[in-house]
């Protein structure tokens, strides 16, 4: 039986399309069955639907700030497709206690920094302020606290002289496209072994 995956996302779906199409390239443990996004204009819903993958939007904005009424429809959403593996690609709400903890174990979150580095928003620009020769991006599964968890995967790309923050999160882009894959890949079949790139 192949594992049931639900991807959330927030914007472009980058990181989201290139789940899907490693997961409907042949031979997977796991099938993507439902992109859920926080926001209706979120560009990756339409990605989703030309792959074929079924989407829900759930807009946090209406909750005005209730975080556990959102949580809990997001989880009204997730009822109805039953999935096995939750996998965060871009989705930019924080999660409280109260959805992460059924989900422990079972959520996967990808960030664009070398954890535990840079946790939370402007990863990049952070990195080149450091005056960091390396940056990358984590994959870890996800606990109560924001950006931590056990590490799954790190790929590791270089700062080059003169790199603005968009210069270097595309570089960063391009390895989260190989690196969350194969770790998806290797969570679905069981195996909690880290990936490195
Ligand atoms: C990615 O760079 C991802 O690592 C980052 O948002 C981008 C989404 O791009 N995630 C976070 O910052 C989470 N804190 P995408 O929508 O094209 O996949």
């Amino acid at each position: 039986m192949k594992k049931r995956v639900a991807i959330f996302i927030s914007g472009g779906g980058s990181n989201m399309v290139s789940l899907v199409r490693d997961m409907q390239s042949g031979d997977h443990p796991a099938e993507p069955v439902l992109v859920l996004a926080n926001d209706a204009a979120a560009g990756g819903l339409k990605k989703a639907t030309e792959l074929g993958v079924p989407t829900a939007v759930v807009d946090h904005r209406p909750f005005k700030g209730d975080r556990v009424a959102f949580e809990d429809a997001l989880q009204a959403e997730l009822d109805k497709v039953q999935p096995d593996i939750i996998c965060l690609a871009g989705f930019m709400r924080v999660l409280t206690e109260h959805f992460v903890a059924p989900w422990e174990g079972r959520m996967l979150n990808i960030h664009p920094s070398l954890l535990p580095k840079y946790k939370g928003l402007h990863t990049h620009a952070r990195a080149l302020e450091a005056g960091d020769a390396e940056h990358g991006v984590t994959v870890h599964l996800v606990t109560p606290a924001l950006d931590d968890g056990p590490i799954l995967g790190q790929a590791r790309v270089p700062v080059k002289d003169g790199d603005t923050p968009d210069e270097l999160a595309a570089r960063v882009l391009t390895q989260e496209h190989v690196l969350y894959p194969a770790v998806l890949r290797r969570f679905a079949a069981g195996d909690l072994t880290p990936v490195y790139l």
